[in-house]
């Protein structure tokens, strides 16, 4: 616990809901490494009834280190480089569970994502606890995991296409620039030292296995992140904020709201090469 604030623990392993700050005002040095200790622990932080703008939420993220432009294909929000506007009416919806940007050589180390429009159901974020994964990995599995590399990539193969325009244009200017790169299956967190599953949607292949045998592995090392015993489920309210640490969590937006409007606005922390365990 800290003096500054209120920590209530929301997910058993993964998650915590921030009570006593408001982000839209100036944040003294002690308080913001008071939030990061928070951040490399639960991973997640919530906060409610901020009601914070484009500007103030720039401000936060800033708090936390360099911002990334908003993503390497997808516009930004006009005249605002930084956010990415996650918008329900523009075809996005992050129903596959990832972490932020991994097919690019340095991903990001952190998101903030804010709540403009909520819908009255449905629309919930969830994110994994990829160190929880580790830990829950039989030790020879954590052994095999612990010398591989996977390649991360935005030109994934979808199972579905899409179901409506705007779907089909958001992803044709998703991959409109393809990457590829890749990353050690087992990351080893730079603040913290733990150890998790870096792996997601974007990772298509684990380098030195055919194409059925990495899906193969790599589904079963995702099935120990999607445990809900992993999860924590955040059930938006218009003016909430979310920050999580994308070294070390992955997340998914459930499809479960028709065609209601759901929009949220994105800032990401730019991140560092992830190392895996042989440094
Ligand atoms: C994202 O993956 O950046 C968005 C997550 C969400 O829509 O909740």
């Amino acid at each position: 616990t800290s003096s500054s604030f209120d920590i209530r623990r929301v997910g058993g392993r993964i998650g915590a809901e921030i009570l006593g700050v408001d982000l839209s005002r100036e944040l003294d040095t002690a308080l913001v490494a008071e939030l990061n200790a928070a951040l490399l622990e639960h991973k997640a932080l919530f906060f409610r009834d901020q009601q914070l703008d484009d500007a103030d939420q720039i401000r936060f993220a800033r708090l936390f280190g360099e911002l990334t432009t908003a993503h390497p294909t997808v516009p930004s929000v006009e005249d605002q480089p930084n956010i990415l506007p996650v918008d329900s009416e523009s075809g996005v919806r992050a129903n596959r569970w990832h972490t932020d940007v991994t097919f690019v050589r340095t991903p990001p180390k952190a998101s903030t994502l804010r709540s403009l429009v909520v819908p009255p159901y449905g629309g919930n974020t969830l994110i994994a606890n990829t160190a929880a994964a580790y830990r829950d990995l039989p030790e020879s599995l954590r052994e095999l995991a612990d010398r591989l590399w996977a390649v991360h990539s935005n030109a994934y193969d979808y199972a579905e296409p899409p179901k409506t325009e705007a779907a089909a244009e958001h992803r044709r200017v998703f991959v409109s620039t393809k990457w590829r790169t890749a990353h050690p299956v087992v990351r080893v967190h730079p603040e913290s030292g733990e150890r998790g599953l870096f792996i997601g949607g974007f990772a298509q292949g684990i380098e030195g296995l055919s194409e059925s045998e990495s899906r193969d592995l790599l589904r079963i090392l995702q099935s120990y992140v999607t445990r809900p015993e992993n999860t924590v489920r955040w059930t938006w309210a218009p003016g909430d904020l979310i920050l999580f640490d994308n070294r070390i969590t992955q997340h998914y937006a459930p499809d479960d709201y028709d065609d209601l409007p759901r929009k949220l606005h994105r800032v990401t922390v730019a991140g560092d090469v992830p190392v895996g365990v042989d440094g």
